[in-house]
């Protein structure tokens, strides 16, 4: 599958000089380690758009702790499910890859070549790319992806934004999207010491549970107890929403933990698309 220039939308092929190139001329160069900056100037509201560099290396380091490898396998079952050799899967704020391994071990006949990685953020996707899965990887906006109408059969979204009218256009008839969210008790202990009333964090299914187009095909809940120590605890948080929110004296609280049990809990649902719906 090709690109889809996102200037004028022909296809992207690659040229000899590690460059994409469109009939009309617009250019876009391969970086040495094989990915592509799609993102033109008008589509990121800031200069550094995404997660910054700290954030990312707070997660890089977190993922590494193994922490959340039954989340990349539950959600890997589910893509799973529906895969055919050839079928190309998309991941939407794919960060710095880590679920884009996960694919690759755990979908069987998901070939590196119909493995598609997204983001924003260059310096994720930087990252993404040092894990040589083969994978393509581009920066780009989830509300311009480039690729032509119908072209992706499955989509996933872990905690990263999204846009619904994008994610219809590139996908093909029947195909599938796979949301991930925080489960009511995600995170528990880590939000009590920052809030006096600790309310639940929603998933963003709403747009897409309210639309006739999308017919919810599978929905569970997994859970696990993380016995946390440092260095883990502070990339933990430091990978959060809640990082920012806190005081100086909340982030040393949660810093200054010796051990800290935390419930990592996730819903993973999945919906077909009708276009007729
Ligand atoms: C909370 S992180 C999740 C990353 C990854 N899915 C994971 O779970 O490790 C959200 C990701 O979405 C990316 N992001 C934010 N806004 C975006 C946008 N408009 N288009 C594409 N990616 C975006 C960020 O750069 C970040 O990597
Ligand atoms: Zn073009």
């Amino acid at each position: 599958m090709n690109y889809q220039c996102p200037v004028c939308h022909e296809a992207l092929h690659a040229s000899a000089t590690q460059t994409l190139r469109c009939s009309a001329g617009h250019s876009f160069d391969v970086a040495k380690q094989g990915h592509v900056n799609l993102l033109l100037a008008h589509q990121s509201r800031s200069r550094v758009p995404g997660d910054s560099p700290s954030m990312l290396a707070s997660r890089s380091r977190f993922f590494s702790t193994k922490a959340y490898d039954f989340l990349g396998a539950a959600v890997s079952e589910q893509i799973a499910m529906h895969h055919t050799a050839g079928a190309n899967l998309l991941d939407i704020g794919c960060g710095e890859g880590y679920y884009l391994e996960h694919y690759l071990k755990g979908v069987p006949d998901l070939n590196p070549d119909a493995l598609w990685g997204l983001d924003i953020a260059k310096a994720a996707v930087k990252l993404a790319a040092q894990r040589k899965t083969g994978a393509h990887l581009c920066v780009a906006a989830s509300r311009a992806l480039p690729f032509f109408p119908k072209s992706v059969h499955q989509v996933v979204s872990i905690f990263a934004p999204f846009d619904l009218a994008e994610i219809e256009r590139v996908l093909t008839h029947g195909g599938i999207f796979h949301l991930i969210g925080p489960a009511i008790d995600h995170l528990q202990a880590l939000k009590q010491i920052i809030y006096d009333r600790v309310e639940p964090h929603a998933g963003n299914f709403d747009s897409v549970v309210a639309s006739a187009a999308w017919q919810e095909i599978g929905a569970l809940t997994v859970r696990q107890v993380a016995r946390l120590v440092p260095p883990a605890i502070s990339d933990l948080f430091g990978m959060t929403p809640y990082y920012w929110s806190a005081t100086k004296a909340q982030q040393q609280a949660i810093e200054s933990q010796a051990e800290l049990s935390v419930t990592l809990a996730f819903d993973i649902r999945s919906f077909r698309f009708d276009a007729s719906g």
